[in-house]
């Protein structure tokens, strides 16, 4: 059986690369309830909570009682030691974006795609201007979640809201036009946390459909990790944590090389702009710490403009 069967079928928030979704709610969860939170969203630990048993990892929500199930020795506490320094990334990473946002709406931009959205919330928890649409593209089960855990906390847009279910392997343009999506005014696209999931094929793909529907002022943001990141997921902790909870993490993010963005972009003349994970945590005051080494710390986050 192929690692990856069952994946042409989509997934959910328990199954599939949908997990990961979940899993970045967990950490935006213990960012929110840090002390020296760089970003508050409410609605993050509500979804840890209504997947409740159905959680094939464990998932601490509270910084504090992960750092204590973080103490101790042994591959269960080193993997509970990875994830409270991913959160730490995770909290940087996307207060880096969140402020991106702020800069390209008050560039004038006022519509957004986030590409694989999963349990992002910045549609409700962001004040945007007036006039901005915010489409959200993702697995139809995992925005199914989603729109109703949101619903059922009372949660409101602060934007025009779309949501375009669909496999990004797939061409999803049509799909993105037909939700409203106008291709001759600026957009602003984030592609986080997506690409290390998506084969290299489809990944080329959305950066020449990014392209295509890209009027003059667009922008892009995206995180793309060094294919070497992938190693972690051979070392013990990894190997320990998918035994025990059935997670397959080496069958989510396929082997090999993959278009890099920061060429892609350059080469198609969009202005880019790189940075590494451990220099915008040290922008923000934190530093990541050394289980992160090699994996966070050299992640790149990038920002593009087509001007
Ligand atoms: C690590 S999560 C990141 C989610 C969100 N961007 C965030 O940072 O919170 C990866 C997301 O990519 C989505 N994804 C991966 N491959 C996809 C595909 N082929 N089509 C649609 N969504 C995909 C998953 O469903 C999941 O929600």
């Amino acid at each position: 059986m192929s690692a990856r069967e069952g994946w042409d079928e989509g997934w959910d928030v328990v199954s599939g690369v949908g997990i990961t979704a979940l899993g970045v709610a967990a950490t935006r969860a213990m960012e929110t309830a840090r002390d020296d939170a760089l970003i508050d969203d409410p609605y993050a630990a509500k979804f840890v909570e209504r997947a409740g048993e159905r959680l094939p990892v464990p998932l601490p929500t509270s910084l504090g009682a992960a750092m204590a199930l973080g103490n101790g020795a042994g591959e269960d506490a080193d993997w509970r030691r990875f994830f409270v320094a991913m959160a730490g990334y995770m909290g940087v990473r996307t207060r880096f974006f969140d402020d991106w946002f702020d800069d390209a709406t008050a560039s004038g931009v006022r519509q957004v795609v986030i590409l694989a959205a999963g349990l992002d919330t910045r549609a409700f928890r962001l004040s945007w201007p007036d006039g901005t649409t915010v489409f959200e593209i993702d697995q139809p089960r995992v925005l199914e979640f989603k729109d109703e855990a949101l619903a059922d906390e009372g949660a409101v847009a602060r934007c025009a809201r779309h949501t375009v279910p669909i496999d990004l392997r797939e061409d999803w343009s049509d799909a993105l036009l037909r939700e409203g999506l106008a291709p001759d005014r600026p957009t602003a696209w984030l592609a986080e946390g997506l690409l290390p999931y998506l084969p290299a094929e489809a990944a080329g793909e959305l950066f020449e459909t990014v392209e295509r529907l890209s009027a003059a002022g667009s922008r892009l943001a995206a995180e793309h990790m060094d294919p070497r990141a992938r190693d972690v997921l051979r070392e013990p902790r990894f190997a320990a944590m998918q035994r025990r909870h059935g997670v397959d993490m080496t069958a989510m993010w396929p082997e090999g090389e993959r278009p890099d963005p920061a060429a892609w972009f350059r080469d198609h003349a969009w202005c880019v702009e790189t940075s590494r994970g451990g220099d915008v945590a040290r922008r923000y005051g934190r530093v990541l710490g050394d289980t992160a080494e090699g994996t966070f710390d050299t992640a790149t986050l990038l920002t593009a403009t087509n001007a």
